[in-house]
């Protein structure tokens, strides 16, 4: 029997409950939590430092020539992230990154050396990661395939409480109006747009906790799946 670690993909829209999935199923397995919305959200918030706009192509791929990303996996799981040496993890998830990052993640420079990244993270296996094009592009091949929704209420609710909760002063509103824009950019763009792959596991996590949608979710891995080693493996 092969025991490689998997390559499990969690995809959805915003707000589904994505990274708090993904990362628990993480732990269970041993595996390691990777976060790629935090590498195009890095993308969009040093292009914001720098005065770049998504219209400048020379000047976006000389970004992310120069940029250095790196994803620190912290002591409870989540993703720590540095750009250039520096922990930016808070300012990532601001309103204005929140605005811009899908206009940078359109962009078939950026998605291409954010895929590079990615795909040298999971060649080993023994990552869990979530995203908009992790089952349909990045890792077509991963043993689990899972497709993570909620109704756009409750997704702009969770957002709104996180938000508050950080200290950012929106209303429900304008969140709700904010997810629904950004699922209407990931859902159009023309290159890996957001969709579920063919082979996934739809999982609506609407009205239902935490702990019972990941019961769901583990019900579709065999007693025996190869588990993982956290902490050895970097790219
Ligand atoms: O946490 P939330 O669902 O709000 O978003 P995220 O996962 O941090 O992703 C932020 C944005 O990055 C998305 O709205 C997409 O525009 C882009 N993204 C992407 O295009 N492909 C991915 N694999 C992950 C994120």
């Amino acid at each position: 029997m092969n025991d490689k670690p998997w390559v499990v993909t969690v995809d959805g829209p915003a707000g589904a409950g994505k990274s708090t999935l993904a990362r628990l199923l993480a732990a269970k397995l041993g595996y390691l939590y990777l976060d790629t919305g935090a590498m195009y959200r890095a993308v969009a918030w040093a292009a914001l430092q720098r005065g770049i706009g998504p219209e400048d192509d020379e000047a976006v791929a000389k970004l992310l020539h120069d940029l250095e990303v790196s994803l620190v996996p912290g002591k409870d799981g989540r993703c720590r992230v540095q750009v250039d040496g520096k922990d930016v993890t808070a300012q990532l998830r601001s309103p204005e990154v929140t605005r811009t990052v899908p206009l940078f993640a359109q962009i078939p420079a950026v998605r291409e050396a954010l895929m590079g990244w990615q795909r040298s993270w999971g060649e080993r296996g023994g990552v869990v990661v979530d995203g908009r094009d992790m089952g349909t592009h990045v890792f077509p091949w991963a043993q689990r395939k899972f497709f993570v929704t909620a109704s756009p209420q409750e997704r702009a609710r969770r957002r709104f409480r996180q938000l508050r909760r950080q200290g950012f002063a929106v209303t429900f509103d304008q969140v709700l109006r904010e997810v629904l824009e950004r699922d209407h950019q990931d859902e159009t763009r023309a290159l890996a747009p957001l969709e579920a792959a063919s082979d996934a596991i739809w999982v609506d996590t609407t009205g239902v906790k935490v702990q019972e949608t990941i019961r769901r979710m583990w019900s579709y891995f065999p007693r025996h799946v190869p588990r993982g080693a956290v902490g050895g493996r970097r790219p």
